[in-house]
Order: structure tokens, then sequence, then C-alpha cells
């Protein structure tokens, strides 16, 4: 079945790119497929000028594209610890634990879980651990699929403080969200699907600044 179609678009290195629209508009299928999680039937993925369309999704992770899935897809019966050390299987062990470090410097609260089963988490800490792990892949591309679905409000706002630093250290950010303007308020560019197809394609400032464009996208999620 064909879930995107035609679908042109273009994430500038250092971006933070939006990817928006109701439930179902084909969100997760285009980031699980640029994560080469599942096929294309046509077209081309291209990253850093090079075609990556046949590579499978632990190439892809060892290029620096990383994904944190729907719904986060932890080990909810291992350790925070585990968790965190699995996500940094493509590096060395050194490196894993220098990572691991430095991702406790952004997520506090993990380093004081550390032993603790993922499972026994509350969804926002959830959500920070499996950014955790997709960063232990040291990652040039973070692919986050429904960062605040279901978080509490603090949550929302700790994840979206550790994208926006995130990204000005330099990562590219790909990001799924059905909290339309929250999104909007930290990406550059966004692009909106519905039913597949592109429904707006743009700069995030032109779609804050228009609240017509706005508009259109919430009336798109709220027919949902
Ligand atoms: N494994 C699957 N098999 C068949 N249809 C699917 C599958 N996953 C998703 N779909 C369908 O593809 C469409 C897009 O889904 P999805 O990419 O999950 O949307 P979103 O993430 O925007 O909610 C929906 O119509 C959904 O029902
Ligand atoms: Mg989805």
């Amino acid at each position: 079945m064909r879930v995107v179609n035609q679908l042109d678009m273009a994430v500038k290195k250092g971006s933070v790119t939006a990817i928006l629209g109701a439930n179902g508009a084909g969100k997760s299928s285009l980031i699980m497929a640029l994560a080469g999680q599942v096929d294309i039937k046509e077209g081309t993925i291209e990253y850093d000028g090079q075609s990556i369309t046949h590579l499978s999704s632990m190439e892809r992770v060892n290029r620096g594209i990383c994904l944190v899935p729907e719904g986060r897809r932890l080990f909810k019966d291992l350790s925070v610890y585990e968790n965190l050390i699995i996500g940094g299987y493509i590096t060395s062990k050194q490196t894993s634990r220098h990572n691991i470090e430095k991702i406790i410097g952004i997520f506090p609260m993990l380093g004081e879980r550390f032993k603790q089963k993922a499972g026994s988490l509350s969804g926002g800490e959830q959500q920070m651990l499996a950014i955790g792990r997709a960063l232990m892949a040291e990652p040039k591309l973070l692919m986050i699929d429904e960062l605040s679905l279901g978080l509490m409000p603090k949550a929302v706002d700790l994840c979206y403080d550790v994208i926006k630093d995130l990204n000005h250290q330099g990562l590219t950010i790909l990001l799924v969200e059905q909290s339309t303007q929250r999104a909007l308020q930290v990406s550059d560019s966004a692009i909106v699907l519905e039913s597949g197809n592109t429904v707006w394609q743009g700069s995030s400032q032109e779609a804050r600044a228009s609240s017509s464009i706005i508009d259109s996208i919430l009336g798109l999620q709220k027919t949902n």
C-alpha cells in the first residue's frame, strides 16, 4: 500500500525541520523510510551528497542517521544504563562511556535512575532515555517521532529545550509533531502532510507569521 506520495523535500544541514499533519497522514512512514526501516517503492533518498536509498537501517545509523521511534520502543525490562549501552553499539566501549557521561549531563535524571528498569520510568523520562539512546550512536541527523505526544507539560518543555541545545551544537533535526504550534516555534522549515500528500511546505517563520497557514494546518488536525 502506498501511504506517502510524490514527496520532495530537502533538509538543510544544521536545521530543524518539522513534519506536521494529522494522525495517519504518513509522518511515521516518511521518517521510517528515511531511517531505512521501511522500503520505498519509487524515488531516491540522498544524504550528504550520496544515495542511501538502498542502505540498510544499520548502515544509515553508521552514517549518522538515527531515529527516536514513535512510542519510544525502549527495552523496558532492561535498565536505563543497558538501554544506553545498546544505543552505543556502533562505538567503542571507551566512546560509549564518554557519551553516557555527556548524556547524563544533558538529562541528569537518567543518571539518578541508572539501574532502574526503563519500563518503570515516567513517559517523559522514557522519552529522554529514548533520545539519550539515539545520541549514543553519535547522530548527525536525529529524527524524532512524536516528541511531545502523551508527555506532561514540564517534560515537553525539557525535551524541547534539549532539542534546541542539540541543534545549536550543530545537530540536524527532523521533528515529527502533532503539536503544530510548538514545532513551528523551534523549526526552521516545515512540511505538512495529509493522507500521504504534501499540502504545505515552507519556512516555519512564514507559517508562524501567516495565521491562515497555521489555521489550515490546525484545521487538518481538528478533523481527526
Ligand atoms: N504496517 C502498516 N500496514 C498497513 N498500513 C499501515 C501500516 N502502518 C501505517 N499504515 C497506514 O499508513 C498511513 C500512514 O500511517 P503513519 O505513517 O503511521 O501516519 P502518521 O505517523 O502520520 O500518523 C495510515 O493510513 C496507516 O493506517
Ligand atoms: Mg506516527
